[in-house]
């Protein structure tokens, strides 16, 4: 019998319970190219979507599909190794089934992270970005349907009509800005088109993407931040732009050399990440202990 959304993302929390005792309080979920991130997690518990009852399991090359459970600098994480995208076939409720379950879990914050194409030219490849806000053109909702009260963590959250005015937390923007002016790592702004791919754009589509105040593009991330912000999660969103978007440079856009840069610049990543961590998780506690 099909059970609704609800039913079946507690029970795979349920299950993510059984096999790991400790709560995590924020999740990571790991773009293209950046999944060796997950190395960084002590007392890891390393479950593969498969053994997770409703969790989706990615086809693409290079998302390798598990969730690890454990501690960076003393955090309860829960960090996703891999997703699944839209143009995979899946729905977004199967999209965004993975957050959902995070929240149940427990985890008040996510920190959001994607392989982006830069629209913005005063990117180059390899430039992270602090994701300000974001364009949904994916022409699909992931909180469409029955609304579902029960995804709420948090007093008000889980309406129907759910506000998106402060989507990318300003106070973990904050964080994130003062990080990386510690670290010199350039961290520049950026709104984040979603498209639904799998294509990537065509020169037309980006110079018409650039006109509606898009600074990257990419196919992934805007659905789990709508269920995140639907359950009263707080988003910090960081893109990495693995190359420069359609028609900026006159060369083609290869997958392969997306993954490469995510690579290259892991070590960038890394640092910046897991220096967040123990930042995001005491103001995300502060708030717990306050409320
Ligand atoms: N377009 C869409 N998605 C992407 C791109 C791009 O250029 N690069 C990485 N993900």
């Amino acid at each position: 019998m099909m059970t609704d959304p609800y039913t079946r993302a507690a029970a795979a929390a349920e299950s993510i319970r059984s096999r790991a005792r400790e709560r995590p309080t924020l999740a990571i979920i790991l773009g293209s190219g950046l999944g060796e991130f997950a190395r960084e997690v002590e007392n890891a518990t390393a479950i593969d979507y498969a053994e997770i009852p409703g969790w989706p399991i990615s086809t693409v090359e290079g998302h390798s599909g598990k969730l690890i459970l454990g501690t960076i600098l003393g955090v309860r994480v829960a960090v996703m190794q891999g997703r699944v995208h839209a143009y995979e076939g899946y729905s977004m409720n199967e999209v965004t089934f993975p957050m959902r379950v995070l929240g149940l879990l427990g985890c008040t914050a996510a920190i959001v992270t994607n392989a982006a194409g830069g629209i913005n030219t005063s990117y180059s490849t390899g430039t992270l970005v602090s994701i300000s806000d974001h364009i949904n053109l994916t022409g699909s909702n992931a909180a469409l349907g029955p609304n579902e009260p029960r995804f709420a963590i948090k007093p008000g959250a889980g309406q129907r009509f759910f506000d998106m005015s402060t989507a990318y937390s300003p106070r973990l923007r904050a964080l994130a800005h003062a990080e990386a002016e510690r670290q010199k790592i350039p961290l520049p702004e950026g709104v984040y088109l979603a498209v639904l791919g799998p294509s990537f754009e065509t020169p037309a589509e980006i110079r018409a993407f650039r006109k509606l105040g898009a600074d990257l593009v990419g196919m992934s991330t805007v659905h789990e931040v709508l269920v995140a912000r639907h359950m009263g999660m707080e988003v910090l969103g960081i893109s990495l732009v693995t190359n420069m978007a359609a028609g900026i440079v006159a060369q083609p856009i290869d997958h392969r050399e997306v993954m490469e840069i995510g690579r290259r610049a892991a070590v960038q990543f890394t640092n910046l990440i897991k220096a967040l961590l123990p930042q995001v998780a005491s103001a995300v506690a502060e708030d717990a202990s306050a409320g």
